[in-house]
C-alpha cells in the first residue's frame, strides 16, 4: 500500500472538465456543488424528500427518516414498486419504444429490449413465479450469467415483492450453497451453462451439487443458454422458455404495492471473519439513492448509450446496470463475456459498434487492457464517448492517465466512484461537469454524505493523515441490516465509533479530496472483486493435506491485489509444486476461480501470539517482500518470521 501512495504523490496535475461539458451538465461548477452540498447536509430530510418526489409512489411517505435503535428507516408509510418505477413509469412517459438493454453476447448477434418489451418479459416471468407459489417476502436465488434473463428475473421478483439474492455466476457450488443456506431461498433461477472465452461453464451442474445440501429449494427454473447437456430433476426443474410461453401466462402482472422498508434484495459480500454476510437493501431508499446518484454522477441524458462492464452478480451491476439506469430510462449496454474475447479490443469494439457515450469499468480492466498495447483502442472509433468512470478499487495514476488519454482522448472526465455493497450506491465521487480531477482520488462526498477520517481513538485525523474512513450520517441507500444477523450489522459497522465504519482507510488532503488507501480488515480486493481471507483459508483447510492456512494480499501489477497463502501441511505430506497447483484448483472449485491464490508458500509454522492468534500483519509484510514487521517479540516463536521470509515465494 505504501508504494501505491507514493506513486499517487508523484502525479500533481489537476484535470478540469471542458466548458462545453460543464455547461450541459446537471451540476455545472463547484460553486453549485458546494451550495447544494451545504443544503443537503444541513437538512438531509428535506433534501432527500425532494429527490424522492421524482419517482412514483402509490402512497406518499409519512416520515422521511427514523432511527430505530441504530437501524435506519427511510420513507416509512410510503408505498411503491421498484419494478414499476424502472419500467411502467418509463413506458408511461412515452418511452415504450426506447431501448432499455442492448445485450452483447460473447459470440453472435446482439439483441435489444425496448422498455415496452422488457416490461412484458418481466410480467410474464412474474406471473410464472406467482404460479409456482412465490409470494411477497419469499427469497428467490438467482445464479445466472450476464444474459437478459438476469435483470428480467430480478425485476420480476421486485414486481411481486419477492426478495432476490443474486449469486455471481463465477462462484462455484460451495459458494452458492452457503448463500442459499443462509438466505433460505425457496426457488432458484439458473442456466444450463455460461460462456466465457468461448468455453462453457456448467452452471446447472454447480447448482445441482449445491442443492444436495439446500433443502429449502423446491423449484428450479433453468434458462437454456449454452446448450450443454444437463440433468433435469423431474418435478423440481423446469425450463424457463417453456414456463413463460405456456398458454395462459398473461403479458401483464399487476405490481405489488410495497412498503418503503420491505426487503428488495440480499447480496452477499465478504467481511472480516467467517462466511459472507447477506447485505439487505430495501425498496424506497435504495431506489431513490441509485436513481439520483446515477443521474448526476453519470450526467445521464435521454440520448446517452451507457456501457457498464461490471457483472450484475456484484453490487455495481445491481445499482448501475439494473435499478439506477432503468429508473432513469437510460439505454444500457450489457456484455456477456470476457474483455479479451476474441481479442483485447472487445470493449472498444462494443463502444464503437453501439456508439456508447458513457463507459464505466474497474481499474483492473484498464490496467489489463493497457498492457495489451495502445494499438487496440487506437484501431477503434471511440469518438462517441463523453464520460468515463471507474469503480471497485483504487486507480493508480498511470492507469488513470492511460484511460484519460487513450480512451477518453483527453476530453472525457473520469468519475472515480468510491462505494460498497453496503452503501447501495456511490458516496464519494467527482461530479463530471464540476469537480476538478486529481488522478487517484475519488474526490468529494456526494450530496447528503458526511464522510470523515478518524484516528484509532475516534478523533479527527489531520489533513493528509491516514485513518479510518467513516460516514457520519445515514443516507437512503445504506444497508438496513445483515440478513438474519442484526448483531453482526451493529458490531461490524457501528460498534467502533458509533458512526458507519466503511472498513477502508483514507486520508483527506488540503483541498478536502479523499484518497482511499485500502482495507483495514481482512478483505482482499482481487481484480476489484471482494474476497474474504477467511473464506479462502477455510477452503484451503478443507483439503485433506492441509493443517492450517493464512491468507494475505500482495500487490499485483494488474489485479491491484492478489492472494498469497501460507499453508501448513499435515504431518508426512510431501511439499511439491504439484500439490500447490492442486490446492489452487481446490479453491477455484470450492469458491470460484477469482479466489485462487496466486502464490502458495508451504510453511512449518506460522507467526502466532502466545495466545495462538495468527499475526497476519507480519505475513502481509513477508508476502510484500518488506522487512518492516513491526514488533515481533510478542510472538510465541519469533524465529519463524525469518524462516518464512527466507522462503518467500515471489
Ligand atoms: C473498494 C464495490 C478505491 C473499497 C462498489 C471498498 C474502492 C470496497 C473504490 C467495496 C474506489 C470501491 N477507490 N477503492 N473508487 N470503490 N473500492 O462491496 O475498498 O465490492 O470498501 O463494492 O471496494 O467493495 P464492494
Amino acid at each position: 500500500m505504501a508504494d501505491y501512495i507514493d506513486s499517487i504523490l508523484k502525479e500533481n496535475r489537476v484535470f478540469y472538465p471542458s466548458d462545453e461539458f460543464s455547461r450541459k451538465s446537471y451540476i455545472k461548477n463547484m460553486a453549485q456543488y458546494s451550495k447544494l452540498y451545504k443544503k443537503s447536509i444541513e437538512n438531509p430530510e428535506a433534501f432527500w424528500a425532494g429527490i424522492a418526489s421524482h419517482i412514483e409512489w402509490f402512497k406518499k411517505w409519512d416520515i422521511v427518516l427514523r432511527n430505530d435503535m441504530g437501524f435506519f428507516k427511510w420513507f416509512e408509510g410510503g408505498y411503491l414498486n421498484a419494478c414499476y418505477n424502472c419500467l411502467d413509469r418509463i413506458v408511461k412517459s412515452g418511452r415504450k419504444d426506447k431501448i432499455a438493454y442492448i445485450w452483447e453476447p460473447e459470440k453472435g448477434e446482439s439483441k435489444t429490449y425496448t422498455y415496452g418489451h422488457l416490461l412484458k418479459e418481466v410480467c410474464r416471468l412474474a406471473n410464472v413465479l406467482k404460479n409456482m407459489g412465490v409470494q411477497r417476502g419469499h427469497v428467490v436465488e438467482i445464479y445466472l450469467p450476464m444474459i437478459p434473463e438476469l435483470p428480467i428475473a430480478m425485476l420480476a421478483c421486485a414486481r411481486i415483492g419477492a426478495i432476490h439474492s443474486v449469486v455471481f455466476a463465477g462462484f462455484s457450488s460451495d459458494a452458492l450453497k452457503d448463500r442459499i443456506q443462509d438466505s433460505k431461498a425457496e426457488l432458484l433461477i439458473t442456466a444450463d451453462g455460461s460462456f466465457r472465452n468461448d468455453k462453457v461453464y456448467p452452471l446447472k451442474d454447480n447448482a445441482d451439487a449445491a442443492l444436495k445440501d439446500c433443502p429449502t429449494i423446491n423449484k428450479v427454473i433453468v434458462v437454456k443458454r449454452a446448450g450443454n447437456k444437463i440433468r433435469m430433476a423431474g418435478g423440481r426443474d423446469f425450463w424457463w422458455h417453456e414456463l413463460v410461453n405456456e398458454k395462459g401466462i398473461a403479458d401483464f402482472c399487476e405490481p405489488e404495492s410495497l412498503h418503503a422498508e420491505e426487503s428488495l434484495f440480499i447480496l452477499y459480500t465478504s467481511g472480516t471473519t467467517g462466511k459472507p454476510k447477506g447485505i439487505l437493501h430495501t425498496q424506497a431508499g435504495y431506489l431513490v439513492f441509485v436513481y439520483q446518484t446515477f443521474k448526476w454522477i453519470f450526467d445521464i441524458k435521454d440520448n446517452d448509450i451507457y456501457f457498464c462492464t461490471a457483472d450484475i452478480g456484484w453490487i455495481t451491476g445491481h445499482s448501475y446496470i439494473v435499478y439506477g439506469p432503468l429508473a432513469n430510462g437510460a439505454t444500457i449496454i450489457m456484455y456477456e463475456g470476457s474483455p479479451t474475447f476474441p481479442e483485447p479490443d472487445r470493449f472498444w469494439r462494443i463502444v464503437e459498434k453501439h456508439k456508447a457515450t458513457i463507459f464505466y469499468t474497474a481499474p483492473t480492466a484498464i490496467r489489463a487492457l493497457a498492457k495489451e498495447g495502445d494499438e487496440w483502442p487506437g484501431k477503434c472509433n471511440l469518438s462517441s464517448l463523453r464520460l468515463l468512470g471507474t469503480v471497485g478499487e483504487p486507480i493508480n495514476p498511470e492507469a488513470w492517465l492511460w484511460y484519460h488519454r487513450l480512451i477518453g482522448k483527453s476530453k472525457c472526465p473520469i468519475v472515480d466512484t468510491w462505494w460498497q455493497t453496503e452503501t447501495g450506491g456511490v458516496l464519494i465521487t467527482p461530479l463530471p461537469g464540476a469537480t476538478p480531477l486529481k488522478p487517484g482520488s475519488a474526490t468529494k462526498p456526494f450530496f447528503g454524505i458526511v464522510a470523515d477520517v478518524l484516528r484509532e481513538d475516534g478523533s479527527k485525523a489531520n489533513v493528509n493523515e491516514g485513518g479510518y474512513l467513516v460516514i457520519r450520517n445515514p443516507w437512503p441507500g445504506m444497508l438496513r441490516t445483515v440478513w438474519n444477523n442484526p448483531d453482526r450489522y451493529r458490531h461490524t459497522y457501528f460498534e467502533k465509533f458509533g458512526v458507519y465504519l466503511t472498513g477502508d482507510t483514507a486520508k483527506i488532503d488540503e483541498d478536502g479530496y479523499f484518497w482511499i488507501m485500502g482495507r483495514v480488515d481482512d478483505v482482499i480486493k482481487v481484480a476489484g472483486h471482494r474476497i474474504g481471507s477467511a473464506e479462502v483459508e477455510s477452503s484451503l483447510v478443507s483439503h485433506k493435506d492441509v493443517a492450517e492456512a493464512a491468507v494475505v494480499p500482495f500487490p499485483h501489477d494488474i489485479k491491484g491485489q492478489a492472494i498469497y497463502a501460507f499453508v501448513v501441511l499435515k504431518k508426512g505430506v510431501k511439499k511439491n509444486d504439484a500439490l500447490k497447483e492442486e490446492l489452487k484448483q481446490h479453491v477455484a472449485q470450492h469458491i470460484g476461480p477469482i479466489a485462487k491464490p496466486d502464490r502458495i508458500q508451504f510453511a512449518d509454522d506460522l507467526p502466532k501470539t502466545r495466545s495462538g492468534k495468527i499475526m497476519r500483519r507480519i505475513l502481509k509484510s513477508i508476502a510484500e517482500g518488506s522487512t518492516d514487521y513491526g514488533n515481533i517479540m510478542t510472538l510465541a516463536e519469533p524465529s519463524v518470521v525469518e524462516i518464512l521470509a527466507k522462503n518467500r515465494v515471489g
